[in-house]
C-alpha cells in the first residue's frame, strides 16, 4: 500500500480519506499532464541552483518525459491508494528512481503545484475553446454575408417591431463574440503569471530562480508576492468562469432565438432534419432539442461563477481544502463549452433562412417608422409625422413602403461585418499561444 505523501506515525483512517479525497482522483486526471511539465520546470531549476546534480536531472527529466507519454497514450491511472495526481508521479519517480525520486520535492508545496498545474490547464483549454468559438464566429459572419438582404421583423417587448435583417441577426452573434473574446484576453492574461515558488503560500529558503521557471513554463511574467500567487486559487477559477459564462450567454440568447424562430408560429428558419428529434408519441414531431439542451448547458456554465464565488466566499488568505471542491464544476467546463460551441456551428451553418417572411400581412406595420421618416425627410416635424401615420393606422389607412434605405454603419444596408471580423482577429492576434507550445515542446525535448 502506498502511504501518503504527508503520513508518518499514524494511519490515516480510511473513511476520512474518502471524504477529503472525493473526486480528486478523477479530477486530477485533467491536470496530469500539467503537473508533469510544472515538475519538468522545477527540476532544471533545482539543479541550476545545486539542489539536484546534473545527473539526477538528467534521471529524473528522462523519467518525467516517459511519464508524459503515458499520459498521452490514455495508459495513466491514480491508483485507489494514492491521494492525487501529484503524489501519483512522486510516487512513480520514487518506485523507479529510488532516493532520487524523493528529491524532487524540494522548495515547493502541492499547494503551489496544483496552483501552476491549474494555470497551465486553463491556459491550455482557453486556446481549446477559442478555436472551437472561431469557428462559430466564421460561420455566422458567412451566414450573415449570405442573407444580407433576406428581411425578416425585429422585435421589441416579442411585438413586431421595425424592419430587420438575417444579416443583423447572424451578425449580431458574431460581434457579441467580439466582445466575449476580449473578456477571454483579461482572464488569460491573468492566468499567464507563474505562481510556482510560493510553495505553500509563504515562500522558501531555498534561492528558488522562479524568474528561471517562468520562462521554461512559457508564462508571460509570476505571481510576484507569494501570499498573493496562492490567494490566486479560486480567484482565477472565477475570473476564468467568467469569462467562459459570456461565451455561454451569447450561445444561450442564440439558441433561444433559433428555437423560437424556427417553431411553426414563426417559420423564419429551419433547422436541418438530422438535427432535430422526434416524439415518441406525435408523428409529425421535430423537436430542436440540440438548441433547448445548448441552452440549458449554456446556463450551467453561467452558474459556474457563482458556485466558485459561494465556495471561496469570506475565506481568509492562505491554502484551505476549501479550494479542491472548485475543480470538481469548473475543470470539466471547458470540454463542455467546445462541445457546445462545435455543436451550434455545425446548426449554423446549416440552418436555411426562410426568404419570404414580409409577404405574410402581419408584419406589415413594422414598417410604420419608415414611413414617419420619409415624412420628415419631405419637411413635416417628425412629432407630427408620428401622429400622422398612428393615425392612419388607427383607421387602417396604412400603406407599407417596403423599400428600405438603412445606410448608417451597422444597419441592415451596411453590415460592416469586414469592421467586426477585424476587431476579432485582432484580439485573436494579440494571443500568443505559440509561446506556451515551445516552451512546452522543450521542457519535453521534442524541440
Ligand atoms: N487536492 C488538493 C487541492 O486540490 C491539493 C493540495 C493539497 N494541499 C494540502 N495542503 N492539503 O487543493
Amino acid at each position: 500500500m502506498a502511504s501518503k505523501l504527508w503520513e508518518k506515525s499514524v494511519t490515516v483512517n480510511h473513511d476520512v480519506e474518502t471524504y477529503t479525497v472525493g473526486l480528486d482522483r478523477e479530477m486530477d486526471m485533467y491536470l496530469a499532464r500539467y503537473d508533469v511539465l510544472g515538475s519538468l520546470a522545477h527540476i532544471a531549476m533545482l539543479e541550476s541552483i545545486g539542489l539536484l546534480t546534473a545527473d539526477e536531472l538528467r534521471v529524473l527529466t528522462d523519467e518525467l518525459r516517459s511519464i508524459y507519454g503515458v499520459i498521452e497514450s490514455g495508459d495513466f491511472k491514480i491508483e485507489d491508494d494514492v491521494e492525487d495526481v501529484h503524489s501519483q508521479v512522486e510516487l512513480m519517480l520514487t518506485r523507479k528512481l529510488g532516493d532520487i525520486g524523493k528529491k524532487i520535492h524540494s522548495g515547493r508545496s502541492r499547494n503551489d503545484q496544483v496552483l501552476v498545474d491549474l494555470k497551465l490547464f486553463i491556459r491550455s483549454k482557453i486556446e481549446d475553446v477559442i478555436d472551437a468559438m472561431t469557428g462559430l464566429f466564421s460561420a455566422l459572419l458567412e451566414q450573415s454575408n449570405r442573407y444580407k438582404d433576406v428581411l425578416m421583423p425585429g422585435y421589441t417587448h416579442l411585438q413586431v417591431a421595425m424592419p430587420s435583417s438575417f444579416g443583423l441577426w447572424f451578425g449580431a452573434y458574431a460581434e457579441s463574440l467580439v466582445d466575449d473574446l476580449t473578456v477571454l484576453k483579461a482572464a488569460y492574461s491573468v492566468v499567464n503569471r507563474n505562481p510556482l515558488g510560493s510553495a505553500a503560500g509563504y515562500g522558501s529558503s531555498f534561492p528558488l530562480d522562479r524568474a528561471m521557471t517562468t520562462r521554461l513554463l512559457g508564462f508571460d511574467s509570476m505571481d510576484y508576492n507569494v501570499v498573493y500567487a496562492q490567494m490566486g486559487r479560486g480567484k482565477v477559477e472565477r475570473i476564468v468562469a467568467q469569462a467562459l459564462a459570456s461565451v455561454a450567454a451569447t450561445v444561450a440568447k442564440l439558441a433561444f432565438d433559433a428555437c423560437m424562430f424556427n417553431s411553426q408560429n414563426f417559420g423564419f428558419i429551419k433547422l436541418p432534419d438530422q438535427y432535430t428529434t422526434g416524439s415518441s408519441i406525435m408523428p409529425h414531431k421535430k423537436n430542436p432539442d440540440v438548441f433547448e439542451l445548448t441552452r440549458a448547458k449554456c446556463n450551467k456554465i453561467q452558474a459556474l461563477p457563482y458556485e466558485i464565488t459561494l465556495i471561496t466566499n469570506n475565506l481568509p488568505s492562505g491554502y484551505f481544502r476549501d479550494l479542491q471542491m472548485v475543480k470538481e464544476s469548473f475543470l470539466p467546463a471547458f470540454d463542455s463549452l467546445t462541445d457546445i460551441l462545435a455543436m451550434v456551428t455545425r446548426m449554423v451553418s446549416e440552418l436555411t433562412v426562410n426568404t419570404d417572411i414580409l409577404s405574410d400581412s402581419r408584419y406589415s406595420l413594422m414598417f410604420s417608422v419608415e414611413e414617419v421618416n420619409r415624412l420628415t425627410l419631405e419637411g413635416m416635424p417628425f412629432r407630427d409625422a408620428y401622429k400622422k401615420v398612428g393615425l392612419d393606422i388607427e383607421k387602417g389607412d396604412f400603406k407599407p413602403d417596403c423599400n428600405l434605405a438603412h445606410t448608417h454603419e451597422g444597419s441592415i444596408g451596411n453590415l460592416c461585418n469586414d469592421k467586426i471580423a477585424g476587431l476579432y482577429d485582432e484580439i485573436l492576434g494579440s494571443f500568443d499561444f505559440e509561446k506556451f507550445h515551445t516552451a512546452f515542446a522543450n521542457l519535453l525535448g521534442r524541440k
